[in-house]
């Protein structure tokens, strides 16, 4: 007999319980929904609409002067934001500065890193964020390296994990680089950082990471790992907003690289209006911004991240593994025909779960029907992240009640293979 209680009433006691109950009532969730998709988009909040409103009313009473007179002045954002995003992440201030989007992050660093390594090939695993190998392969072409060579992938032996140890095959005295996920975005894995650093670094390999799906969800320790770069968005977990600002990390160490992407964005503060044809790359991770901020995707993470410090990474992580772990405990006791795709063990989830089930696209169409926001990932999976900062235990209960409702009731069959609801 189990001990685990599969009640609703055991559900509302453990959100009465939570020490971070308060924190909820700071979002906004959509109108009659179970709101489980924090990790493709996190919801609007007030702390972020105040920010942003900000920015706009200082645009129109200050216009240009805003770069330098605003509060905080647009000019310097790239930088304010990275020197509190450095405690999300585990870094230096310096080390850390919100830039660009992921991509072209992914771009502007694998290019910086690929001209400084001795290797020439890049270790990736097959179930990555396909934009990861899009921009990877892109920056080998450019060097003249054919990506069918040089791009070496990882497999899976399950199709939803990778191991260490088969990354650790995989590098040799060829490689440049090491570039993984964090968290994988299907089956929601969270990478062993340390240990595939070490790896790298034992072949003399640079080990970079996307935190896209990490960022303000897991407690991050790059600079002590000895992560040599990263880099991240924040329209997710950090709840900035859709298109908001992403985010990089460099180890002080190789604050001496050349970006690979320049742009006066990058350039020394002191010396960015003098318009000098030669680049001089700022001090730290600043160097690796490009153009000039978007000031509209960066204002609403100044009060996102006022969130992420009151609540403190070590407790909305605290709370996500809670939260998950309990995710996964309904599945096993109520919904039989699906598998759990995400590992069991904390250390080594992220802040979503992957619901397996051979029906998962129609039974993602049938819950968003139903206010309960999931997405399908191909080919059998409910993606279901119930993000700590205004997803409760009871919310969890509900999702997967539907979801029994939805199985249970023969729904499904309103819905077609090509997208479309059948009645
Ligand atoms: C793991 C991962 N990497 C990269 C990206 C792409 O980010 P962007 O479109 O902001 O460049 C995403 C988007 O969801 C992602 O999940």
């Amino acid at each position: 007999m189990s001990e685990f209680d599969a009640s609703q009433s055991a559900a509302r006691m453990r959100d009465a319980e939570s020490s971070l109950t308060g924190l909820r009532e700071r979002f906004t969730v959509p109108e009659d929904t179970v709101y489980m998709d924090g990790n493709s988009l996190g919801v609007h909040g007030e702390d972020a609409r105040e920010a942003l409103q900000r920015a706009l009313d200082q645009w129109r009473d200050l216009g240009i002067e805003g770069w330098t007179d605003a509060d905080p002045p647009w000019f310097d954002y790239g930088e304010r934001l990275g020197d509190r995003l450095a405690d999300a992440v585990g870094a230096k201030p310096a080390e850390c500065v919100a830039a660009n989007s992921t991509t072209v992050n992914i771009h502007a660093l694998v290019g910086t890193f690929l001209d400084a390594a001795d290797g020439t090939d890049v270790v990736v695993n097959e179930l990555d964020f396909p934009t990861d190998h899009y921009a990877i392969r892109s920056q080998l072409r450019v060097r003249g390296l054919d990506p069918d060579d040089h791009l070496v992938v990882v497999g899976s032996e399950d199709g939803r994990t990778i191991e260490t140890d088969a990354i650790a095959d995989a590098v040799t005295d060829d490689t440049a680089m090491v570039f993984m996920p964090s968290v994988l975005y299907r089956s929601g894995q969270l990478f062993d950082v340390a240990a595939i650093t070490d790896i790298a670094h034992d072949h003399d390999a640079f080990a970079g990471f996307d935190l896209a799906h990490s960022v303000g969800v897991v407690d991050h320790d790059l600079h002590f790992d000895g992560v040599d770069f990263a880099v991240w968005c924040s329209y997710k977990y950090l709840n900035a907003g859709p298109g908001a600002i992403g985010g990089l990390y460099v180890h002080e160490d190789h604050f001496d690289l050349p970006p690979a992407l320049a742009g006066w964005w990058g350039n020394a503060d002191d010396s960015q209006f003098d318009l000098d044809p030669e680049f001089r790359p700022a001090d730290g991770a600043a160097a690796f911004q490009i153009g000039t901020v978007p000031v509209f995707a960066a204002a609403p993470l100044f009060g996102t991240l006022d969130v992420v410090e009151a609540a403190g990474i070590d407790r909305l992580r605290e709370r996500s593994a809670a939260l998950t772990r309990y995710l996964v405990s309904l599945v096993d006791e109520r919904l039989p025909e699906c598998a759990v795709g995400t590992p069991r063990e904390a250390e080594r989830r992220g802040g979503h779960v992957a619901v397996e089930h051979p029906d998962a696209d129609r039974v993602s169409r049938a819950l968003r029907d139903r206010g309960v926001v999931v997405d399908y990932r191909p080919p059998n999976v409910v993606r279901v992240a119930p993000s700590p900062y205004f997803v409760g235990f009871e919310d969890v209960w509900l999702a997967v009640d539907e979801l029994r409702d939805v199985l249970d009731t023969g729904a499904l069959e309103a819905y077609g293979d090509d997208g479309e609801t059948v009645t």
